[in-house]
Parts: C-alpha cells; structure tokens; sequence
C-alpha cells in the first residue's frame, strides 16, 4: 500500500522548517504540511505537561489532515513528548533525538561529543541518554542556549552581528576546550546560526544538524511501512501557523532558502 497522504512536520515556530528544507531535499516527491506555532513559541523554557499538551494539539491538528506520519522537527518536543507521542499516535512518528545521536556516534573519532538545545531538551537529557545507550564510553558536553531561538525567530542570525556572535561565544566557550570533534545542534532552529557557532568552534568540530538526519530516518520509515507517495510529481508544501502569518513569512524565507509567497494559513490551536 502506498500513500499520496501528507508528512505532518511540527515545531513550536520557524525552526522545523530547517528539517522542512531537508525533507524537500530527501523526499521531494512527498507532500509536507508544516505547522509551526508561533502563537506559542518558545517551548523551550515551558514545564513537561504544557510542552506535552502542546505536542498532542499540534499533531491533532495534522491527524485531521490525514498525514501518514508525525515528525516533531523540534528537540524540545522530541525530548520530553516523545515517547508519549510514539505510543499515542496512530500513525509512525519520529522525533529529532534518535536520528541525531545515530549520526553524531557515527562521526565522531574522538567520543567526545557536545550537544547544544532548549533550557527544557538539555534538563532531560534526552541526547546524552541515547548517546550514551549507543555507545556508554562515549563523554557527552551538554549545554542549553535559551537565547538562541529568540535571535532566530527576530532574524538576528548573521555572522557578522556582535550580539549573535556575543551570545555564541557565552555558550560555546567551555565547549571550545572540550575536546569535542562532534555537536549536535539539538534544537531545529540552530542551524541557522551554524556560521556562527562554526566560526566559533573552528574546523576541527562538525556540526550535526538534527533535521538533516531525521529526514533520511523519516525515508527509511516510510520505505519500511510502504507508505512512500506513488506519483512522482514534485509538491509544494502547506504551512500553517497559530499566530499572524506576516512575520512568519519573512524570516521562513530564510529557513527554506526560498521566498514563501503568501502560502502560509493561520489557524486556531487551542480547538485541537
Ligand atoms: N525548535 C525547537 C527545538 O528544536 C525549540 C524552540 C522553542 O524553544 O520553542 O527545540
């Protein structure tokens, strides 16, 4: 059986769109429908159960899409909703943790591995468990960067602005002397600041980009559950947002590496 339906790709804003960029690149005969919300964001510095009840919306709201899978493009979701989405869907989801922490075992040399994320993804160690699950000699460098996201959803990301480039180093500066030659970047919305914080980090540390990855795993999972779209024709996406599109379609344009148009659809959440 294979599927025409929809991927549902969420975030909790902007920031999935940088795994919405590498599914179109991995899958580009596949239909995506990304809701971001940005009524809501950050998750990042929210308790559990307000993350939790966020992630179910957001997924109800795609279920009445009919898409065939769930992917949370986002660490904080990924992190602490995860296992609950999983067992409560009823169809395959995945998350940005596992995919991520397959491809930072598999680059690293020197088992020295840094991940950065949300205030929320760094308490639970969602990334140092499941490295250290794959591999328990490995030594796992955490850091949250909470200032992160809100100098990407306000654009704040070039290389050459002092504030970005000061907040870089604040983080990053332990890291540097870590020994690490791997870094996760364990919230969607940070590969947009990878010129900075490789700058920051020098040559010698490769960054791993969690969208990247959970686009070739959301492959894999289609191929395996027969799900892969049949028609061979190329897709526009749909987005959606719970809060006015405008500043959304400024900064997605950034993300996507594409002007937007008017594309973007804003709905109400809080009926999910
Ligand atoms: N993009 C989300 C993530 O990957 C974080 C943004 C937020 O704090 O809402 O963790």
């Amino acid at each position: 059986m294979q599927s025409d339906n929809a991927i549902g790709v969420f975030d909790s804003g902007l920031g999935g769109l940088s795994a919405v960029k590498e599914f179109m690149r991995v899958l580009p005969t596949e239909k995506i429908i990304y809701f971001g919300d940005t009524g809501r964001v950050p998750y990042g510095t929210r308790s559990r159960e307000t993350i939790k009840k966020y992630a179910f919306q957001d997924a109800a709201f795609l279920l009445e899409h009919k898409v065939k899978m769930i992917v949370a493009a986002c660490g904080t979701v990924s992190s602490v909703a995860g296992a609950d989405l999983e067992e409560g869907l009823p169809v395959p989801y995945t998350g940005v943790v596992n995919p991520t922490a397959y491809a930072a075992v598999r680059k690293t040399k020197s088992g020295r591995i840094g991940v950065l994320g949300t205030s929320a993804t760094i308490a639970s160690h969602s990334y140092k468990r499941r490295l250290e699950k794959l591999n328990p000699e490995l030594e796992v460098f955490e850091k949250a960067c909470p200032l992160f996201v809100p100098l990407v959803e306000n654009g704040i990301i070039s290389p050459d602005d002092q504030i970005t480039r000061l907040v870089a180093e604040r983080y990053l500066a332990e890291l540097k002397h870590s020994g690490i030659d791997a870094l996760i970047l364990g919230c969607t919305h940070y590969p947009l600041l990878k010129e900075v914080i490789s700058d920051f980090m020098g040559s010698g540390v490769e960054l791993i980009d969690s969208g990247r990855e959970t686009a070739v795993y959301a492959a894999k999972v289609l191929t395996e559950n027969n799900l892969l779209c049949d028609t061979l024709s190329q897709k526009s996406p749909e987005f959606y947002v719970s809060d006015a599109p405008e500043g959304f379609e400024s900064v997605a344009g950034l993300f996507l590496g594409r002007d937007m148009g008017h594309t973007v659809t804003q709905i109400d959440i809080e009926q999910f």
